[in-house]
């Protein structure tokens, strides 16, 4: 008994590991889905963000920042996403999301790592 309390405690910062991407996402699930087929929740759906234009879901009727952030031709890459979450309204003022950002620096890079791959969820 005690030595399996030994391994699972040895493997526990793995799993912990490999599972914050989805974790810290699990907040924003309140607003945002990943999944292309759902619409009308509080905020833009999420799936296949990195490379689609800032403010790209056509179906959510963004802010006039994000909107013109759509129109200067802004693109998700992962490096601005990560920039994004540190602090979201000072890349975009006036941003109607009401998070604050994600402050742990490995917290906002699993979440990068998460939204970037499909195959990770
Ligand atoms: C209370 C609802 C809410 C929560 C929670 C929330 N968001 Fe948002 N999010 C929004 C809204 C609304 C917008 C659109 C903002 C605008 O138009 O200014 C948005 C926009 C975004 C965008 C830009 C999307 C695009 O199409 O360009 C990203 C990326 C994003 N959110 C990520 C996240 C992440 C990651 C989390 C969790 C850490 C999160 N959001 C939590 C409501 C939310």
């Amino acid at each position: 008994m005690k030595l399996l309390a030994c391994l699972l405690l040895a493997l526990a910062p793995v799993a912990a590991a490999a599972e914050s991407g989805a974790k810290t996402f699990t907040p924003c699930r309140a607003c945002h889905s990943l999944d292309p087929a759902d619409q009308g929740l509080p905020g833009p759906n999420l799936s296949g963000l990195i490379g689609r234009k800032v403010g790209g879901d056509g179906a959510f009727d963004y802010s006039p920042v994000l909107r013109k952030a759509n129109g200067d031709g802004l693109r998700w890459d992962a490096e601005r996403l990560e920039r994004f979450l540190a602090d979201p309204a000072e890349m975009f003022p006036g941003l109607w999301m009401s998070i604050r950002s994600v402050e742990d620096a490995a917290d906002r890079a699993a979440l990068v790592r998460f939204l970037s791959d499909p195959a990770s969820r």
